[in-house]
């Protein structure tokens, strides 16, 4: 194998929420490095390359400013995959891994169909040494079906001098904070078999991060870590999501029990925010994977205990669809309700597994009239989500809509809070968007349905103003002492 010589040309396999943003920053902190992102959807790689920075297809505050310096420079964005990773000293793998769907492990185990097929387009188009390195989170021991395929080029017959190195560098990014969290993160993880391969992967990372904080693991070690790291945030979630629930049920505070326990250093204060359950592409994604390996390596009772982080979650979602209806003399049909953020958290336009998708769905069975207002997710994506098309908004004073009196559920898009909260019977606050936290109840409350609810999933409003207005008012975790 060839020594390790310096990287001048990178390439990303995919476009998406990890490889834009985090190839961005590779190529703004090291102007020297020619970084190209390829993905084979074109729409996606045309939106990279808009001139017009507010179009890039993922919304990260900062990341206009970094593709704006470095894009046409040292950052390119192409589909043409194959002469990209001919061109490159290192390929990084940064293709979605969704759970499977169907055949075995569906439910659980990751599809690592798009991983594969990188590693044979990686196999079939590299030149020289390629150091290959997985991005994407992926299931402990997948660098072996990655290091299997690509060997096998190694020693194809073909006459070509081919060599691979393969390296686990998963990422650690959480939307919303991706750009702060590349240019300053906890660690970088980086773990593999040959310490060369590793140490030029160090010092890409090392133009900017502080030696102390690369760490360097063995590969199935770095590859569980990054499954272990979002399966302990998860877990944290759901056992102040837990307590919540006991707070309402005894009169204690959630928000007071989370302060009281995150002074312990031992525990920290951070992810101690009660709410309406965690969503976003990782945490359930990952907690599965971890759930099937469990089971794949013969030890059930640790599979179980993980899945309950999974399951808890999924009872908060459908608690709090419950407790609305509830509230609401026991019967939503028909009745407007506005639902505030769809995003599955502030700062991003995901909405992948989005709290908000199930406890909509739950009301739109039980025949509700949805509007719904998210700063950011627009209504295709909505519509996706919910498996129904959007229906038009009723007109102002309209009365009960044919669909409201048949029972049926209907959701349309609001482009205001206060078009959403016209005539409802109840709000419902699913994302913590920062505006949210700042509406003037005293005006709002007006427009809606007397008797009507606020339900705060996210304890982003003032309770005092809330009930100044008149308003009934629930919130995630406040028990009524
Ligand atoms: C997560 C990890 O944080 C990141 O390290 C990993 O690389 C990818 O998965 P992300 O999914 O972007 O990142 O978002 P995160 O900020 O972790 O939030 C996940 C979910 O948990 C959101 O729905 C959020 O609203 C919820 N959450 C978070 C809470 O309900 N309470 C909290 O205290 C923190
Ligand atoms: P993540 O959140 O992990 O970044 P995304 O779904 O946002 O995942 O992005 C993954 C990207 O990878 C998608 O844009 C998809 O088109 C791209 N992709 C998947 N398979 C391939 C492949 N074989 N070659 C190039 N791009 C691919």
């Amino acid at each position: 194998m060839k020594s390790a010589a310096p990287i001048r040309s990178i390439c990303c396999i995919g476009a998406g929420y990890v490889g834009g943003p985090t190839m961005a920053v590779i190529a703004d902190r090291c102007p020297d490095l020619q970084v190209t992102v390829v993905d084979i959807n074109q729409d996606r790689i045309d939106a990279w390359n808009d001139s017009d920075l507010s179009k890039l297809p993922v919304y990260e505050p900062g990341l206009d400013a970094v593709v704006g310096r470095a894009r046409g420079r040292n950052l390119h964005f192409s589909t043409g995959v194959d002469e990209a990773i001919a061109s490159a000293d290192m390929v990084f793998i940064s293709v979605n891994t969704p759970t499977k769907t169907r055949g075995l492990g569906a439910g659980q185990a990751s599809d690592l169909r798009w991983v594969e097929a990188c590693a044979r387009q990686v196999a079939k188009s590299a030149v020289g040494h390629t150091i290959v390195v997985e991005k994407s989170t992926l299931p402990v021991r997948t660098a072996e079906a990655v290091k299997a395929i690509l060997s096998a080029a190694e020693h194809s017959l073909d006459g070509s001098q081919r060599s691979f190195s393969v390296l686990s560098n998963p990422e650690f990014l959480a939307e919303g904070t991706a750009i702060s969290d590349l240019e300053s993160p906890d660690r970088v993880l980086i773990g593999g078999e040959h310490p060369e391969a590793i140490e030029s992967l160090a010092s890409i990372y090392g133009h900017w991060v502080a030696h102390e904080r690369i760490l360097r693991t063995n590969l199935w070690s770095s590859e569980l870590s990054k499954l272990t790291a979002n399966a302990f945030l998860a877990q944290r979630i759901s056992s102040i999501n837990s307590v919540a629930a006991l707070c309402e049920a005894t009169g204690a505070d959630v928000r007071e029990v989370a302060r009281a326990i995150g002074t312990d250093s031992r525990i920290g204060p951070k992810f101690l925010q009660a709410g309406p359950g965690f969503g976003g592409s990782c945490f359930q994604k990952d907690i599965l994977n971890l759930v099937y390996l469990c089971r794949h390596f013969g030890l059930p009772d640790v599979a179980d205990y993980w899945e309950s982080v999974v399951q808890l979650n999924t009872w908060q979602q459908h608690r709090i669809a419950r407790m609305v209806v509830k509230k609401l003399f026991g019967t939503v049909t028909g009745k407007r309700l506005a639902i505030l953020g769809f995003a599955f958290k502030a700062d991003t336009n995901d909405t992948r597994e989005a709290p908000a998708i199930r406890i909509a769905k739950d009301l739109l069975e039980e025949g509700a009239q949805l509007a719904i207002h998210d700063p950011k997710v627009d209504s295709e994506q909505i519509a996706r989500d919910l498996q129904l098309p959007a229906s038009t908004a009723p007109a102002v004073d309209s009365g009960p809509t044919r669909a409201a009196l048949s029972g049926e559920g209907t959701w349309w898009p609001s482009d205001d809070v206060a078009s959403a909260l016209r005539e409802a019977d109840a709000v419902i606050i699913l994302t913590e968007w920062n505006q949210y936290r700042d509406l003037d109840w005293s005006v709002l409350a007006p427009l809606m349905r007397q008797p009507a609810w606020l339900f705060d999933a996210r304890s982003v409003v003032n309770p005092s103003e809330v009930r100044a207005a008149g308003l009934n008012f629930w919130r995630v975790g406040e028990g009524q002492s």
